[in-house]
């Protein structure tokens, strides 16, 4: 199945999704409605909502519920993309100027929030305690994600296992509250709610990992982002703690040097490294690992085409280009 299968699977669902969100991105504030349609009509590829519309349907949810989730959940993953162009630096995004090179960090920061608390306004709405308390678990786990990040930035010692927690508390967690929330609002037992969020779980933690290797091993035409943004702040992605594990004393010495000043000075020999110590191939293989895992905690959800794009989007998440 292919991603334009998978669209056509849910686009009725999608438009509405699409529809939501547009009617709830307005504010009378024009600088919100004018950084939030910059950042929303800028082409995401709407993967969370996608992820939790599928789940819902392969689960034979009849309700609406979905469609207001799909919109807040978004509107998380923007929120969460607002802030972290600014503590990244970011220039590019969705092949456009970040909000923050256009309107500045300010700005940025306060739509973010702007979004976060319009989630939890629409979050309200579906008035059911188990879905609130979901929800404000993973955007608490998001936010220490992200401090945990800042701690290890310019650390040349941060170990796999820090890493594994940065991804698994900033990514991993809104993907695991999107398809466990599938289970949630279509009222299933605890196991196979379990599953759903498992599910979720692995394919966020591919789906980062890929994404860490594309930082060095795309373009800004393919993903829409500037390469080697990581390296330019100074963060210990698996590419380059496993570079450090097997390289020569030299190679080692120098990706040390890299993380502790970060910029994009070094960014060519760490990129020979890279590439003479299959650090690429290693973290592709770790996706692969966590993309299967995925893949096995859907075995008894019963089989319809909205399990197949689950399946498929499992796979996406770790050959994915873009
Ligand atoms: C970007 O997420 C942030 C990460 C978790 C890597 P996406 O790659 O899903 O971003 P959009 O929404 O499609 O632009
Ligand atoms: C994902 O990490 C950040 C969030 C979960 C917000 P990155 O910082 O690698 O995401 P990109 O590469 O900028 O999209
Ligand atoms: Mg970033
Ligand atoms: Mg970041
Ligand atoms: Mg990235």
């Amino acid at each position: 199945m292919e991603l334009a299968d998978i669209n056509t699977l849910i686009a009725d669902d999608m438009a509405a999704v699409n529809r939501c969100i547009q009617a709830r991105l307005s504010s009378d504030v024009v600088l919100i409605n004018q950084i939030g349609h910059h950042i929303v009509n800028s082409g995401g590829k709407r993967l969370r909502p996608v992820l939790h519309l599928l789940g819902a349907r392969a689960l034979g949810y009849r309700g609406e519920q979905h469609i207001d989730l799909a919109a807040l959940i978004e509107f998380i993953h923007t929120a969460t993309l607002l802030h972290d162009d600014v503590v990244d630096a970011s220039d590019l995004r969705r092949g456009q100027d970040t909000a923050n090179s256009l309107w500045g960090n300010e700005a940025s920061v306060l739509v973010g929030d702007f979004l976060y608390s319009r989630a939890f306004q629409m979050m309200v709405t579906l008035d059911n305690m188990r879905v609130m308390e979901i929800l404000a678990d993973a955007t608490n786990t998001i936010a220490e994600g992200e401090v945990q990040q800042l701690l290890n930035v310019h650390d040349p010692d941060t170990t796999e296992q820090r890493y594994y927690q940065v991804i698994h508390n900033k990514t991993a967690k809104l993907f695991e509250s999107a398809t466990q929330l599938a289970a949630v609002i279509s009222r299933q037992d605890r196991p196979r709610e379990q599953a759903m969020a498992a599910y979720g779980i692995h394919l966020g933690t591919a789906f980062q990992l890929v994404d860490d290797c594309l930082d060095y091993n795309s373009s800004a035409d393919e993903i829409g982002k500037n390469v080697g943004d990581d390296l330019a702040e100074g963060k210990p992605t698996l590419p380059l703690i496993y570079s450090m594990r097997v390289g020569t004393p030299q190679q080692v010495a120098s990706i040390r040097q890299a993380i502790e000043n970060g910029g994009r000075d070094n960014i060519d020999s760490v990129l020979a490294t890279i590439k003479s110590t299959g650090a690429i191939e290693y973290t592709a293989q770790a996706a692969q690992a966590e993309a299967d895992k995925a893949i096995a905690c859907l075995v008894d959800i019963p089989d319809s085409p909205y399990k197949e794009a689950m399946l498929a989007l499992a796979k996406f998440s770790v050959h994915r280009t873009f």
